[in-house]
């Protein structure tokens, strides 16, 4: 019969022998390096810590990430307002199921490549927020939307409606067209009123396309600084998009979206006339977003936190004041960066493979070796330069999401 001792001292040593286990494998100097890519594709994460990880590389917090997650959902179902993020600052399937799976209606995109990931990825009610100002994005549009015709595409120019007209003839399909409109930003949008309604009949009035309604993005406002001023920039930017609405709906069109705003914005622009949110930035957060300010902190945006960081390696101290890593501008350093957790150190630049760390005033120390976490400044300039997010559980990789379409061909 096993004894009151036995019984205790057996599992208890099974538990000690796992943690010493653990504990060897979580060791970065006994960590397999050969295996590191076998293990990645097989999701073996056994030991693997940020210790072990090649630098620079993305690290995604993801407590902080599923908590921003959760506010933007919790929120727009308050609101309500349906929610469409853009994937431009993550670029991620894995990240675009999350949004899904916490209510998205489907997500938004800059480029038809994108598009055309996120659709192949299986993402239902893919928004992109660029017209098909050429050949090669016109047929592309028509074959996603053969294949996909939950797919919609935007467009500001008559030209562009014709040629999509004729190709979608050809092809026998019917694209879903939403007008782009706008909004404050000069980059895009037909004007308001008269012009915005003739485009939206002519595609409206069209055997091959279905018109959606109107994307009205307002980018000016997303990074005005303080809330109250946000708010205002907001109304005064929708405000001739509310017209159009109005317009459209009285000549007797069905506007079932309303599509815009960013993680600026998010809290506001229900009011303002629009029926669902395009945020992207809120996942992560970039280190100058958190400067614009929430409705409770003027200085610092609160409302979501910064999940995501370039991890980078301490090279060489030779020199006081200063010290070289490998964040350098091929990894996308920027003067604005900030370091985690270490508000005396400044980022600045040294070449294509060295950053440079200097010391603004007192603060502690730093050796050749030690990690240092950055906080980008500009989320979708930097994940473009990234293959993947190693997901993080304190310093534990519990998950690896690629990062795709980035540059070359797949971003074009
Ligand atoms: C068309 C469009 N919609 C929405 C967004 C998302 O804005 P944010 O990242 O500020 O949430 C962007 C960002 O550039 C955009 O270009």
């Amino acid at each position: 019969m096993t004894s009151r001792r036995q019984f205790f001292a057996a599992p208890a040593a099974t538990v000690l022998a796992s943690m010493v286990s653990n504990v060897a494998r979580a060791n970065p100097k006994t960590f397999p390096y050969s295996e590191f890519e076998q293990r990645i594709a097989r999701k073996d994460f056994r030991g693997m810590t940020k210790a072990t990880l090649p630098t620079p590389c993305m690290v995604v917090d993801i407590d902080l990430f599923q908590k921003n997650l959760e506010t933007m959902a919790d929120y727009a179902e308050k609101a309500p307002i349906l929610l469409r993020p853009h994937v431009k600052v993550h670029k991620s399937v894995d990240i675009a199921k999350r949004q899904v799976a916490l209510g998205a209606i489907g997500i938004t995109a800059a480029t038809i490549a994108e598009s055309e990931l996120m659709s192949r990825g299986g993402i239902e009610g893919v928004l992109w927020t660029k017209q098909p100002a050429s050949q090669n994005n016109v047929q592309r549009a028509i074959a996603l939307t053969q294949r996909d015709p939950t797919f919609l595409f935007v467009v500001d120019d008559a030209a562009v409606v014709a040629n999509v007209e004729e190709a979608a003839e050809a092809a026998k399909v019917k694209c879903r067209v939403v007008v782009s409109v706008f909004a404050g930003l000069t980059r895009q949008g037909i004007a308001n009123g008269k012009p915005a309604l003739e485009l939206a009949q002519r595609v409206s009035s069209s055997k091959h396309m279905s018109f959606e309604g109107f994307m009205a993005y307002s980018g000016y406002a997303s990074h005005t600084k303080g809330w109250a001023a946000r708010r205002k920039k907001t109304e005064e930017d929708l405000a001739g998009v509310r017209e159009t609405v109005a317009l459209a709906k009285k000549a007797g069109l069905e506007v079932p979206i309303v599509s815009g705003g960013s993680t600026g914005t998010y809290n506001m622009d229900h009011e303002f006339g629009l029926t669902e949110l395009e945020c992207g930035s809120y996942v992560f957060m970039d280190a100058i977003y958190r400067q614009v300010g929430g409705k409770t902190n003027n200085e610092v945006y609160t409302d979501f936190e910064s999940s995501m960081s370039v991890l980078t390696t301490v090279d060489s101290k030779h020199h006081s004041g200063q010290a070289t890593t490998d964040y350098g501008n091929k990894a996308m350093a920027q003067l604005t960066d900030q370091v985690k957790g270490m508000s005396w150190l400044q980022v600045d630049k040294q070449g294509a493979e060295y950053g440079l760390l200097k010391w603004k005033d007192g603060g502690g120390e730093i050796k050749v070796g030690d990690r240092v976490e950055i906080y980008c400044s500009n989320l979708d300039m930097s994940t473009n330069c990234y293959d993947r997010y190693y997901v993080t559980k304190g310093d534990e990789v519990v998950d690896v999401w690629p990062i795709m379409g980035r540059s070359g061909a797949a971003q074009r």
